[in-house]
């Protein structure tokens, strides 16, 4: 850890980003968009997970986006690669470990409600674990217990409530069930989540979320519907629809990201 951390502060050349973001399935446009940028690959990167999914590209990007000091992460490790919750947990730690204090996490997901169709953004509000996994499995201290009560930051959540209002972009505010995937849900899974108080269901974040909160990080998260979920629709999932749906509501994602940038909390 305290190698990984000493290498990126070097690698970081004085930059001091308090703010991350982790951008999820074909969501990566984001780091375009940074200036003053430093790249590093996470082969490069101690601890930090090689990710095989496409669409997810394993880079670290540190700059300014709306004049504002950042650091992306674009890829993730997703638990349905390797069967390990904690597959982002060093990665957290390291970012913890250079002065980050915030995390805003993105994802693609897919829809329950037919009124927040593909294209929508959605601010989580709370999750359902429906994995049966935790992150937090293993780790033998009482920090295991996590409380999860407010684990989506109110003031975070609030400052990009503002920003979409600004920003002119509608931002739907919901509940994200974790599956573990890979295999997309079915439709009478999709009716249970539906049933047990989702709107939108994916197969990331959640463990992210656990983490961040583990870690003393403050964490909001936005969803990007990339589909109606199974049985919503004709035809049958997949994950180019994700990939391909995704730069459609991830524009808007942009555009608000940019907004709460320039107008979100200043000890960000
Ligand atoms: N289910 C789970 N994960 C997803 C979906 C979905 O319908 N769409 C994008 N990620």
């Amino acid at each position: 850890m305290k190698e990984a951390v000493d290498l990126l502060t070097k690698r970081l050349s004085g930059r001091t980003p308090r703010l991350a973001l982790v951008l999820g399935s074909g969501l990566g446009g984001l780091v375009d968009a940074v200036a003053d940028a430093v790249r590093i690959p996470y082969a490069e990167l101690p601890g930090f997970p090689q990710s095989g999914v496409t669409g997810h590209a394993g880079t670290l990007v540190a700059g300014n986006l709306a004049g504002r000091p950042v650091l992306v992460l674009a890829g993730r490790a997703h638990y349905y690669e390797h069967g390990d919750a904690a597959a982002m947990r060093p990665a957290l730690e390291v970012l913890a470990g250079i002065g980050i204090t915030s995390l805003i996490l993105t994802n693609a997901a897919g829809s329950l409600k037919a009124e927040m169709p593909p294209g929508s953004v959605m601010l989580i509000e709370d999750h359902i674990n429906f994995s049966g996994a935790s992150p937090l499995i293993g780790e033998s201290t009482d920090r295991s217990f996590v409380g999860m009560s407010e684990a989506y930051d109110l003031g975070l959540r609030t400052a990009l409530e503002q920003a979409a209002g600004k920003a002119g972009v509608t931002l739907h505010k919901g509940v994200y069930m974790w599956f573990s995937g890979p295999n997309f849900e079915t439709p009478a899974e999709i009716r249970m989540a539906r049933t047990l108080g989702a709107d939108a269901v994916g197969m990331s974040t959640v463990p992210e979320v656990i983490l961040a909160r583990f870690l003393g990080l403050r964490v909001a998260a936005c969803s990007v519907v990339t589909n109606l979920a199974a049985g919503m629709a004709a035809g049958e999932l997949s994950h180019e629809e994700t990939k391909d749906m995704a730069p459609v509501g991830g524009e808007k994602l942009a555009k608000l990201l940019a907004q709460f940038l320039r107008d979100g909390p200043a000890e960000l």
